[in-house]
């Protein structure tokens, strides 16, 4: 292994990301010399982007918006069993490394690390014969309903405002996994043991999110994936009710450690004090 290790995260915009900040902190926790920055991208430069990372040093890179389904499309055709199960299944990577031999590989951790996050934050939870619904059909919705299909839930239910990628997403993963309409939201939340808002609704700057929670069984479980602001008005008004929640930050610090195994070696742990830094560093923003 070369003396000084680099990884990146590419996206556009990259601004606001805290990858560095989470991977910076294990770098220093560990002992590893290396670093890893934020590198705008553009789309139209991704390809030579990800032909270029040993050139220029680099052991990988996490992906982010917009390039994740990209990204999958580029390393499969690069190294056809380049891109690990939950990256061909879901057809987007945000994790990318060389191989010993420099080829492209992929994966996909957002199920990762929405999952392990989940059950982090609800170690009771077991996932026999729990009805999940879920928000959203976009790419984060996809690792979510993947996630607990695999799991092994009962049911897992999408929603979103437009129907059809909805009804898409439910017949690419197949059962457990159904599609319901947004108006019947409320009578859907009355059997539901977990509501996950996988939309951007709720965000600093994004519109605001309303979610009939007086319909949910007292015993359900709210988690969202905004993290910023960290206390979403979702589940400020989940916490007055009386529910257990699962806040969005968890998912972001998770994902991270099996790139961090990847590039630098040591398998990291998400602690208290990791979560700490981002959430004050949030808190500053
Ligand atoms: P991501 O990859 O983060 O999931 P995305 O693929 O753009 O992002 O998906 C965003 C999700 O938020 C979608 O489910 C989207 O609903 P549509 O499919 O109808 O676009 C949802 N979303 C975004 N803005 C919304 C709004 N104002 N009202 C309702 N849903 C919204």
């Amino acid at each position: 292994m070369p003396e000084f290790m680099r990884a990146c995260v590419i996206g556009w915009p990259i601004r606001h990301s805290r990858s560095p900040l989470i991977h910076r902190f294990w770098l220093k926790e560990y002992g590893v010399k290396g670093d890893y920055e934020k590198i705008p991208v553009k789309p139209e430069e991704l390809e030579e982007f990800l032909a270029g990372l040993a050139v220029n040093g680099l052991r990988g890179c996490n992906v982010t918006i917009p390039h994740k389904e990209r990204a999958y499309e580029i390393v499969a055709r690069a190294n056809s069993s380049g891109v690990n199960p939950m990256g061909r299944r879901l057809k987007a990577v945000n994790t990318i490394w060389l191989d010993e031999k420099g080829r492209l590989c992929a994966d996909n951790t957002d199920v990762h690390g929405f999952m392990a996050n989940f059950r982090q934050r609800q170690p009771q939870w077991r996932a026999k014969d729990q009805a999940v619904t879920v928000l959203g059909a976009g790419g984060a919705a996809r690792a979510i309903v993947a996630g607990f299909i695999d799991a092994g839930v009962k049911s897992v239910t999408v929603v979103n405002r437009t129907g059809e990628k909805a009804l898409d997403l439910a017949a690419e993963m197949g059962p457990p996994a159904a599609a319901a309409r947004l108006d019947a939201l409320p009578a859907l939340l009355e059997k539901t043991d977990v509501f996950v808002n996988a939309t951007s609704l709720g965000m600093t700057g994004q519109p605001p999110l309303s979610v009939p929670l007086e319909a949910l069984p007292a015993h359900a479980i709210v988690a969202d994936i905004v993290y910023a602001p960290l206390q979403t008005d979702l589940l400020r008004a989940a916490a007055r009710r009386g529910l257990k929640t699962v806040d969005g930050l968890g998912m972001l610090l998770h994902q991270a450690a099996p790139g961090f195994e990847k590039w630098f070696g040591p398998r990291p742990e998400v602690t208290r004090d990791l979560r700490e830094l981002i959430e004050r560093d949030l808190e500053g923003a």
